[in-house]
């Protein structure tokens, strides 16, 4: 009698033991890819560029502002005064100034 429900136990420990092993396998690769393709698909190759120069060059004396906290006539003359902060060339500028304009 005593073995059996010893059995019984273990039978019941290894039976939750693969429900929950099936679950989180289950889980982790379907949700993790999806998380992160998915800003990645919105920008071209292009503007993911200019996304990463903006993180690079504009964080370095405060925090990121985010595109949206100012209009594109606002951004224009502080790209101006910050292009000379940061010390970017034109051509860096201006795929920075496309990213920001993308998010608009
Ligand atoms: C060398 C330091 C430095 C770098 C690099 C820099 N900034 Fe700034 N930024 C400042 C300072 C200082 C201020 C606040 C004074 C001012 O507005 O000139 C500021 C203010 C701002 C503001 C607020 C402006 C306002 O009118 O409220 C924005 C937006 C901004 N920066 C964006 C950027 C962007 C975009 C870049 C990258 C191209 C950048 N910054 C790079 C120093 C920097």
């Amino acid at each position: 009698m005593k073995k059996y429900i010893i059995l019984t136990g273990l039978a019941f420990a290894l039976a939750s033991c693969g429900t929950k092993k099936t679950t989180a396998v289950a889980a982790t690769p379907v949700a993790a890819p999806v998380e992160e393709k998915a800003p990645a698909v919105d920008l071209t190759p292009e503007l993911a560029e200019g996304k990463n120069l903006y993180e690079n060059s504009c964080a370095r004396c405060h925090k990121l502002y985010e595109p949206q906290d100012f209009s594109k006539e606002d951004w224009a003359p502080i790209l101006v005064r910050m292009q000379k902060k940061a010390k970017l060339d034109d051509v860096k500028m201006a795929s920075i100034t496309k990213y920001i304009h993308s998010q608009l």
